[in-house]
């Protein structure tokens, strides 16, 4: 008896960081957009729960109760009112660690989905997403994947209308970074320029309406220019590399450059799948970047693609 699911990457079109709240999460704004790079998820029945982790980084990918995919598992459990339920969770990465790029949360979304199939608890969609939020900012939108606009702390999510099929290249760094550090860099970074007086007061984050409508319009000439990181000054400070990435996909003909959500992946937009392709090879030649892959999105979130239960 096991359930798979895949689950997307995601990056974000824009991130508009605002003020720290008082729970420490910072209020944002955000456009979520999921990429074809997947990670899958396998539930088995067990008598033990434990978890198996192989692929890209698994070292680093810790197998213990740190895990977001073991919490989910213990989340669901409890929130289904099962007592003692056990499950063996294999992981097969793709996604790199400590990216950006929201691995840990899709692989939490992908255990909900898996172990919600597997026990057949009857857990509602909107049970499901409410114990997401629970387990971490980004982990509802890898349940619904698509093109997304985040708020609160990016948990709370409504469609956005966007046309088209976008084509990327990512690029991986050689490091991983922290998001808490990265977030507590930005708050150092914008203290230093208001103390030095160069910092407007800082409101409640906006959705960027020129995005929005560049998006509808589904061409990937007029969203390049306007993707927006409020993290990737903070991201540059703790990778200054960071920099040459970027310049170089744009002398490569990047229609859009972004360091992804807290860092470290840069990602690219690309005119088409073909121009995606030769910006990946050029950025995997200048060998600033520790690899480099080819996504498109939007994508579906987490998916059952393979249910083994006797039905
Ligand atoms: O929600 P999640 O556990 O993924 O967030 C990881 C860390 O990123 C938080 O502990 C916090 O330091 C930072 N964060 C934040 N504001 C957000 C989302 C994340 O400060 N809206």
């Amino acid at each position: 008896m096991a359930v798979t699911v895949r689950v997307p990457a995601k990056v974000n079109l824009q991130l508009a960081v605002g003020p720290v709240r008082a729970d420490g999460y910072h209020s944002l704004v955000t456009v979520f957009h999921a990429v074809s790079l997947f990670d899958e998820v396998t539930a088995a029945a067990a008598d033990k729960t434990a978890i198996a982790v192989t692929g890209e980084d698994a070292a680093a990918v810790p197998t213990d109760r740190s895990n977001l995919a073991w919490q989910a598992a213990s989340a669901l459990a409890k929130a289904a009112g099962l007592r003692g339920a056990a499950v063996r969770i294999e992981i097969r990465k793709r996604i790199p660690v400590a990216a950006g790029l929201a691995g840990g949360s899709a692989d939490a979304a992908a255990t909900l989905v898996a172990c919600n199939e597997l026990w057949q608890t009857g857990l509602s969609a909107r049970d499901l997403a409410g114990l997401a939020a629970s387990l971490g900012s980004d982990v509802p939108f890898a349940l619904v994947g698509g093109t997304a606009v985040g708020r609160g702390r990016g948990e709370h999510l409504t469609a956005a209308l966007a046309a088209g099929t976008y084509h990327w290249a990512l690029a991986f760094g050689h490091e991983g970074l922290s998001t808490a550090q990265v977030y507590a860099t930005c708050d150092r970074l914008r203290a230093a320029r208001a103390a030095a007086g160069d910092q407007p007061r800082r409101g409640e984050p906006e959705l960027s309406k020129p995005l929005m409508t560049a998006l509808r319009s589904g061409d990937p000439a007029q969203v390049g220019p306007l993707l927006i990181n409020d993290l990737q000054p903070a991201a540059l400070s703790l990778q200054p590399d960071l920099r040459r990435a970027l310049a170089a996909g744009r002398e490569h003909g990047a229609l859009g450059a972004i360091v992804s959500g807290s860092g470290p992946t840069c990602a690219f937009l690309a005119s088409d799948a073909a121009r995606a392709r030769e910006l990946a090879v050029a950025l995997t030649g200048s060998g600033i970047c520790r690899a480099v892959v080819r996504a498109s999105g939007p994508v579906p979130g987490a998916a059952i693609v393979r249910d083994n239960q006797p039905s």
